[in-house]
């Protein structure tokens, strides 16, 4: 069946042409508009009918828009006769928000209500990447697969790794803690140790973290600190420090989703990793050499190819 791709405006580094190219998919056309009291105008520039419809949408820096953009784009496909209509999200806006945090708050649940207007745009199976949490999945009808790829960081950093007991994977969160006991395994059996967090009450600041609470033995050794994602970078930056405090040496940073808000990039540039690495699940804008010089990017399009 023929298959054609169209990407949204998140795709800024031209992710979305590298997998096409690579899956010898048609990489589709698209008029992206804005009328002027703000709201989106789409129109796709190729025949869709019958077709298998891949849109590639990732995260970026106005996720509001960017979910408009992609149900829009979805509906574009479906009322216009597409065989099946297929979402590349590297990395899921609001699946973050899957629960309410409190009882007695009026909260939502965010990454279950995106689930619906996915489902209601005629997006029949959606391709992501490490998900924040697997409970999201149960609000889906429609399949979700989720790419883990711990195996494409592995890869690199066992070049760096000389003595496996010098090492230990360090979670920043007890959330992370699972994936962190994967990454250890796969990384041929290092130690781990996690941290506990607690984070401020939304109403009071939202983002920051309150206290971080460390449970392992670190001493004398290196520690490779692994997470879904670094946003605001106040995670793993307060977690480097306490792991310098208690002795750590050389201290990695592997995270799947480089979300990198406000002025991350900076503060990882000061907070001196011996190695950053990050997927491009997320395109890193203006990332000059001078900012992060230690970074490398694990490229994720080999990976989302094999499922296209
Ligand atoms: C949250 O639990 C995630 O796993 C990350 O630790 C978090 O999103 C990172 O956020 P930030 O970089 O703003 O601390």
């Amino acid at each position: 069946m023929e298959k054609i791709l169209f990407a949204g405006s998140s795709n800024f580094d031209k992710m979305a042409e590298k997998i096409a190219k690579a899956s010898h998919i048609h990489f589709g056309n698209i008029l992206i508009q804005k009328f002027a009291c703000g709201e989106k105008y789409i129109q796709l520039l190729n025949d869709v009918k019958g077709k298998i419809v891949y849109i590639y949408q990732t995260a970026n820096e106005n996720p509001d828009e960017i979910i408009m953009e992609t149900l829009l784009m979805a509906n574009a496909a479906k009322e216009n006769g597409a065989k099946k209509i297929i979402l590349i999200s590297p990395l899921l806006l609001y699946s973050r928000q899957d629960k309410k945090t409190t009882k007695d708050k009026r909260e939502p649940i965010s990454a279950k209500l995106l689930a619906r207007l996915y489902e209601t745009a005629g997006i029949g199976k959606i391709i992501t990447c490490h998900l924040h949490s697997e409970l999201i999945l149960k609000f889906y009808k429609i399949p979700i697969l989720n790419l883990k790829v711990y195996h494409l960081f592995a890869k690199e950093l066992k070049k760096i790794i000389k003595k496996q007991r010098d090492w230990q994977v360090v979670s920043p969160d007890e959330g992370a803690r699972k994936d962190g006991q994967k990454f250890a395994q796969i990384l041929g059996g290092l130690e781990t140790a996690f941290f506990k967090k607690e984070r401020e009450s939304p109403d009071k600041k939202i983002n920051m973290v309150s206290s971080l609470n460390f449970y392992g033995n670190i001493k004398g050794k290196n520690v490779i600190l692994f997470d879904d994602m670094v946003d605001t970078g106040g995670t793993i930056i307060k977690a480097k420090e306490k792991l310098i405090l208690m002795g750590a040496k050389k201290i990695i940073l592997a995270a799947v989703h480089p979300v990198l808000s406000g002025n991350a990039k900076e503060k990882l540039e000061k907070a001196n990793f011996f190695k950053i690495f990050f997927s491009n699940s997320v395109p890193i804008n203006d990332c000059s050499n001078k900012l992060m010089k230690n970074l490398e990017i694990i490229d994720l399009t080999s990976e989302i190819k094999k499922h296209l």
